[in-house]
C-alpha cells in the first residue's frame, strides 16, 4: 500500500518523556490495539456499522456509474444541497480530485463544477443561486434523515428555482440521496419522481463519503469512482490485519491513543502540505470531533472526552499558526499529510539575478520546497518537544484518496474502542436541532420551544 505512516517524532527520545511514547509502552498497549480490532471487526462483521462494506458493495458502484454516464454532457454545474456528512465527503473529494477553488478552471459539460449548498447563510444562498443557471445544473439533494433543516430549508429555494425555469422538467433534474423508505425526503422525492440513492442504515453521516452520499457527486463531476473504492477496498484489507507493522489504520489509533490520553494532548493538528487536501481537512475534523467527543463511555461513566481536531494548510499556516505551535502549550498532537509526487512540479527557472534570496531557489522546484519546508516544520516542532507524525501519499489521485479516506475512518473507529465509546452516535448535536425546530415552530416540538423560553427567561434574570 501506498500510504506510509511514520509515528518516529511521536517517541520520546525525539519529543522527551514528558510528551513522547516509548517501544515499552506500545508494546504493553498491543494487546489492547488487537482487542480494540477484534471488537470493531465484530461489529462491523454484524453490520452494525457499515462503513468498511462500502467498498465492496459493487451493484450500488455499477449503478451510480451507469446513471453518471447516462446523464453526462446535460449539465455543467451539479449542485449539492446538504450538510455535516452529507456535503464534506463529496467537497473533499472534489478538492482532492479536481483541485480547489478558485484554480479548478472552466467549467463545462464535459467538465462540470461542484456547487456545494450547505450553510443556511442567506447571502451565500442567493449569491450561489445567481451564480448557477437551472437549464445547465443538476441538483443532488442529500439528507440521510431526510429532515435537517438546513437541508430542507435550502431545497425548498432549490426546487422552487429549478421548476420555475424548467417546469414538468425539473423533477428529471433533481436526485435525491437519502434513507430509502424512511423520512420525508424520500416521501418527497417519491411523490415528485426525482431518481434516487439509498444510504445504508448502518452508515453513518461522517463516515458515509465511499456511499452514494459522496459517490454520486463525485461521478457526475467525472471522478472515477471505481478506482477511489479500489483503493478503499485494499486499505480495509489492511485494516483488518492484526498486525501494526502493517495496519497503519490500527498502528496510527494506538499512537493517537497513547499521546492523547498518556501525554496529554488534547488537540489534533490536520496539517495536509498539499491544496488538494484542504477540502479532505475539514471533512476530517468532522470525523475526528463528532466521533470522539463524548460524554460518556459504554458503560455509561461520565468521561467527558474527547481531542479538538484543528485543520492547517502548509507552507500557508507555518505564516499563521506555527508561532503558536512551536511557543504556546504543548497540549497538541500534529499529523502532517505528505504527497510524495505532485501531478506538476513547479520548477523554478534557473536564471541567476544576483540576490542571494532568489539565487539560492534558482533551478530548484515548488514540489521539493514545499517537501522541504514541511520535513522543516516537523524538525522544529521535534526539537521543542511537540510529538508530530507523517502520513504520506504517494500521490493524491482516486486510489490514493479512496485509501486515505478509508485509512481515517478505521483509525477513528478503532480510536473509539480503545476510548470505550459509541464512535458511531452524535446525541450533542441533537439538543440543538430540537431547539431550533421549536423556535421555528415546527408541530410536536413544542417542549423545545417552551424549553428555549425558559433559558431565554434565565438570561434576561427573571
Ligand atoms: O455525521 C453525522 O451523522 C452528521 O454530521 C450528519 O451528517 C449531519 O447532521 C447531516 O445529517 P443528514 O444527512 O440527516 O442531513
Amino acid at each position: 500500500m501506498a500510504i506510509q505512516f511514520d509515528d518516529r517524532n511521536l517517541h520520546a527520545d525525539m519529543v522527551g518523556r514528558g510528551n513522547g511514547i516509548t517501544r515499552a509502552e506500545i508494546q504493553r498497549s498491543t494487546s489492547k490495539a488487537l482487542k480494540a480490532l477484534k471488537s470493531f471487526q465484530k461489529l462491523s462483521d454484524d453490520r452494525v456499522y457499515g462503513f468498511a462494506h462500502l467498498p465492496f458493495q459493487t451493484a450500488a458502484i455499477g449503478a451510480i456509474r451507469k446513471f453518471a454516464s447516462a446523464v453526462r454532457g446535460t449539465f455543467d454545474t451539479v449542485c449539492v444541497v446538504g450538510i455535516g456528512g452529507s456535503a464534506l465527503g463529496a467537497w473533499a473529494l472534489d478538492c482532492g480530485m479536481r483541485g480547489p477553488h478558485p484554480v479548478q478552471g472552466a467549467f463545462t459539460a464535459q467538465h462540470p463544477r461542484l456547487v456545494i449548498l450547505d450553510n443556511v447563510d442567506p447571502e451565500f444562498t442567493s449569491a450561489a443561486l445567481a451564480s448557477m443557471d437551472p437549464h445547465t445544473t443538476l441538483v443532488v439533494v442529500i439528507a440521510k434523515s431526510g429532515g435537517t433543516a438546513e437541508t430542507v430549508s435550502t431545497f425548498l429555494l432549490v426546487r422552487e428555482w429549478m421548476n420555475q425555469a424548467l417546469g414538468a422538467q425539473a423533477a428529471s433534474r433533481i436526485v435525491a440521496v437519502t434513507t430509502e423508505g424512511k423520512g420525508d425526503l424520500f416521501a418527497l422525492a417519491q411523490s415528485e419522481g426525482y431518481k434516487t440513492f439509498g444510504i445504508p442504515e448502518n452508515v453513518g453521516g461522517r463516515f458515509s463519503v465511499l456511499s452514494p452520499v459522496g459517490l454520486v457527486p463525485a461521478a457526475l463531476t467525472g471522478i472515477d469512482i471505481g478506482k477511489l473504492t479500489r483503493g478503499a477496498a485494499e486499505m480495509t484489507r489492511l485494516a483488518w490485519q492484526p498486525d501494526l507493522a502493517t495496519n497503519v489504520a490500527l498502528r496510527a489509533a494506538l499512537c493517537h491513543w497513547l499521546v492523547w490520553t498518556r501525554k496529554a494532548k488534547p488537540i489534533q493538528v490536520a496539517f495536509p502540505y498539499a491544496n488538494r487536501l484542504w477540502g479532505t481537512a475539514f471533512w476530517f475534523r468532522q470525523l475526528w470531533a463528532e466521533s470522539l467527543g463524548k460524554a460518556r463511555n459504554r458503560k455509561g461513566e461520565a468521561i467527558h472526552t474527547g481531542q479538538t481536531p484543528i485543520a492547517a494548510l502548509g507552507t500557508t499556516d507555518q505564516h499563521s499558526q506555527v508561532q503558536l505551535y512551536i511557543e504556546g502549550p504543548n497540549d497538541k498532537v500534529f499529523t502532517f499529510w505528505a504527497v510524495k509526487r505532485f501531478s506538476s512540479e513547479g520548477k523554478l527557472p534557473k536564471a541567476l539575478l544576483g540576490l542571494a534570496a532568489f539565487d539560492a531557489l534558482a533551478g530548484q522546484s515548488l514540489a521539493r520546497l514545499i517537501d522541504a519546508e514541511r520535513r522543516a516544520t516537523a524538525a522544529a516542532l521535534t526539537e521543542c518537544g511537540r510529538p508530530n507524525c507523517t502520513v504520506t501519499l504517494d500521490r493524491v489521485d482516486e486510489y490514493h484518496l479512496g485509501a486515505f479516506l478509508q485509512m481515517m475512518e478505521f483509525q477513528t473507529a478503532f480510536l473509539g474502542e480503545l476510548l470505550d465509546i459509541n464512535a458511531f452516535d452524535q446525541e450533542g448535536v441533537e439538543l440543538g436541532k430540537k431547539l431550533t425546530f421549536g423556535l421555528m415552530g415546527r408541530q410536536g416540538y413544542e417542549q423545545y420551544r417552551d424549553r428555549f423560553a425558559a433559558y431565554e427567561k434565565k438570561r434576561a434574570g427573571e
